[in-house]
């Protein structure tokens, strides 16, 4: 461990990255140390990243840059592959994916735009191969009004991830929904500190979840309270001023009626879930 920070510090040329990321990196890409893989960052500056990168992956791993500054491409003569292009341009990612083939890791470290984060994972994440992975860098530009990135707002990579994620619970049948590409693609979504890894699965796996039970024979004994918190407490209350109430008798049904699913109690939840919102938007 620590293998990345030491190949950052030792890169030859100048390279800019936030210093919790680099443990992250470790993790997320430890499955891909010494293997034959395909690495593309977006943004690669002076080219310091690319340097580090061939440090951590090895030599067997194919080193891909992309970069807006044409004076990129003489970073070539180190043994990288550079393409020129703009990462917000839905053209330039069908010929790069055309060039070079389905990869294993994209790193996006361009600039960092909604339109450009959101461009760059929709028409990359059909050439991710199995187990591959979409890395999104500096994701806190989806909090920042300045520089040009006018956020928070509806169009924020962060807002757009909701989608994503609402994709992934798809596979579950009680979502009721039918499965998309998505769906079948991706494994999990970690959010870190100014990243966001969406991570593929194994594809064949990625279809919809079954429920398992065991002890079939024995379900009945099963009574799930969830629905009868509240109903319970009015009842205790009851009966401690009236004595015990029998569950045939009307006031039985009635109570159960105002105080199983009953739109007062739906208010004062939401009170409290927006109670506890404000603590968060402090
Ligand atoms: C923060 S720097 C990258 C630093 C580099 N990854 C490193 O770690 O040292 C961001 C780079 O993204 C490039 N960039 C900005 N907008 C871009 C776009 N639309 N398409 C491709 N590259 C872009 C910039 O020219 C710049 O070199």
């Amino acid at each position: 461990m620590k293998k990345l920070i030491k190949s950052f510090k030792t890169a030859p040329k100048y390279s800019i990255k936030w210093s919790n990321y680099f443990e992250i990196y470790e993790n997320l890409f430890k499955k891909f140390v010494n293997k034959k893989i395909t690495f593309v960052e977006i943004g690669i500056g002076n080219g310091g990243s690319l340097f580090m990168w061939k440090k951590f992956f090895g030599k067997k791993a194919r080193i891909i840059g992309i970069e807006l500054n044409p004076d990129a491409k003489k970073l070539e003569k180190f043994g990288f592959e550079i393409f020129i292009g703009d990462q917000s341009d839905p053209f330039f990612w069908e010929k790069f994916y055309k060039k070079v083939g389905k990869i294993d890791v994209l790193l996006d470290d361009g600039g960092h735009k909604n339109i450009q984060q959101i461009t760059s994972f929709m028409e990359s994440y059909n050439n991710i191969n199995q187990n591959g992975i979409i890395v999104v860098e500096d994701t806190h530009t989806s909090y920042m009004k300045k520089k040009g990135f006018k956020n928070p707002s509806n169009y924020s990579f962060i807002n757009f991830c909701n989608l994503i994620i609402e994709n992934l619970h798809r596979r579950n049948p009680s979502a009721n929904k039918s499965l998309n590409i998505l769906s079948k693609k991706i494994d999990s979504i970690y959010f870190y500190d100014s990243i966001v890894s969406i991570n593929f699965g194994q594809f064949k796996k990625l279809n919809q979840t079954r429920l398992l039970e065991n002890n079939k024979k024995l379900r009945n004994y099963f009574i799930d309270f969830r629905h009868k918190g509240n109903f319970i407490k009015t009842i205790n209350k009851f009966e401690k001023s009236f004595g015990k109430i029998d569950e045939s008798s009307i006031t039985y049904k009635l109570i159960r009626k105002l105080f199983h699913r009953n739109p007062l109690i739906t208010m004062k939840e939401k009170r409290r879930i927006k109670k506890y919102q404000k603590i968060l938007k402090l």
